[in-house]
Parts: C-alpha cells; structure tokens; sequence
C-alpha cells in the first residue's frame, strides 16, 4: 500500500545489469524535503540504487513510488519530468564550454523553457557560478566543478536530488564548499538522498542515515543515533557490536 506521507517509496526493489543482480530487495522511504545520507562499503550498491532512482539500471522487480505513482523503470528523460535528478559521480560538464554555455546544455532539455530565467535562476542559488560564468568549466577547481554539476541538475527545478560521491578528489575547502551549498539546497525545500564516502561530512549535513551492505538496507536512523565506530562495524560485518547477543 502506498504511504501518501511519504515522497519516495522503494519497496523490495531488486535491480541490476542486464542478467546481473546487485539489489536485492531495497526498502527504503524519503519523506518530502528530508536529507538522507546514504552509506555503505564499496560495491554495496549504492550508486546503482541511485541510478535505480532515475531509471538507468535493468529492473527486475519491486516498486520506486514517486508522490503514490509508480515509476520504475521509466526512462531518466521521464524521471526528469518528475522532478528527480541525478548528478552522477565524477564531473561530466563540458570542460571546453564556458559555465554558461554547460548551463545552457542543461537548459536545453527544458520544453518551451526560458533559458535566461533559468539561468539567473541559478546564478541566484550559485553566486559564485554568476561570477564566473564567462570562464571555461575546465579551467575551474574540481570543487567549482562540483557546484556546476549540481546547478546543471537544479536549473530544472527539481523535488529530490540524488548526488552521487560529490566530495571525491576534493580538497578539504571545497568540500566543505560542496556540502554548504547542499545544506542550502536543502534548506530550501529540496529533498536530498546523498552517496559519500566521507561519512563525517555527510553525517553532519544529514538527518538520517541509511546504511546498504550487499545490495540491502542493514540499517536506517536518525544521523545522531549512529556513531562512527557503529558506522565502520556495520560496513565490515553488517551489525553493530552493541547489537550482538549476549553469549
Ligand atoms: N554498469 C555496470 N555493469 C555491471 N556491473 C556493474 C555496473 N556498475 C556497477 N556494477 C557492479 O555493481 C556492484 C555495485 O556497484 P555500485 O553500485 O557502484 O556500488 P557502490 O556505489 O556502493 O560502491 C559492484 O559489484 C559493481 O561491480
Ligand atoms: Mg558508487
């Protein structure tokens, strides 16, 4: 039964590539506008559960429920038309196009769109992109790259943005530029589901914590309820010590 409180809905989602299983049954709700970190060991799944999201994976079975309805195994074209979006791991903007051309790109998907009010729409959530939207994506830090890779998902206006590892080969300042602004993002209503791999980062950005371990959710909770010797037991053995029997 669809939860109507809930914004997401994933309910025994099995999912892979083409014959090969990697979920194995995710459960998982998002309420609207809650930001939600979601961790685990390598290989656990996580990116392809966030390509699940926005319909780049085989699905073999489950249900993503988006606002009651459901959309798995639509198209990402289709899951945009949602107001889902994605921002993959690694920077894919186009390094030889200036940041207004990159955002112009991502506009260029928008039907009947207004590419000048789309832009200064997110000239006025990124400033520091404003400033220097004459220049080369490519000749920018990798954590201005970062911030162009997510206002190129934003300019849609989308409800739940899925981002995927942003901090990788970030210095310490830009990552802590990064998660500012996706406290920002967040803070002005968007729902978020975040992969990291620095789970302090995202601990502290997140309310709650959902940790994947061989394509299954092993643990779900408030971000305070969990600490992080919790966190590294739960990657390696898929419980926490405090959890185990008594003898
Ligand atoms: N495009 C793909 N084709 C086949 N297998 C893949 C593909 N992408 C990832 N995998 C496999 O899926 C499993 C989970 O990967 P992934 O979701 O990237 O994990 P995580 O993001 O948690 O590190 C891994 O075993 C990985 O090798
Ligand atoms: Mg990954």
């Amino acid at each position: 039964m669809a939860d109507t409180h809930m914004e997401l809905e994933i309910d025994n989602l099995r999912a892979g590539y083409g014959h090969l299983d990697i979920l194995h049954g995710v459960n998982l709700k998002i309420r609207h506008g809650e930001f939600v970190t979601l961790l685990g060991p390598n290989g656990a799944g996580k990116s392809t559960l966030l390509k699940s999201l926005f319909g780049m994976t085989t699905h073999k079975g489950g249900a993503i429920r988006w606002k009651g309805k459901d959309i798995a195994g639509l198209r990402p074209q289709a899951m945009l038309g949602h107001g889902i979006a994605y921002v993959p791991q690694g920077r894919c903007n186009f390094q030889l196009m200036t940041i207004d051309e990159n955002l112009e790109m991502a506009a260029y998907t928008i039907r009947d769109g207004d590419l000048k009010g789309e832009r200064e729409y997110v000239y006025d959530l990124f400033p520091i992109l404003r400033k220097r939207r004459n220049e080369l994506a490519g000749n920018m830090s990798g954590g201005e790259q970062q911030l162009l890779e997510m206002a190129m998902a934003v300019l849609r206006r989308p409800e739940i943005l899925l981002v995927d590892e942003p901090s990788v080969g970030l210095s310490p300042q830009a990552i802590t530029l990064v998660f500012n602004e996706l406290k920002r993002l967040h803070k002005g209503g968007r729902t978020v589901l975040l992969v990291e791999q620095n789970t302090r980062k995202a601990m502290e950005a997140a309310e709650r914590a959902v940790v994947l371990r061989l394509g299954k959710v092993i643990w779900d909770s408030p971000v305070g309820e969990l600490s992080s010797a919790d966190l590294g037991e739960l990657f390696m053995t898929g419980r926490r010590a405090s959890d185990a029997q008594p003898a």
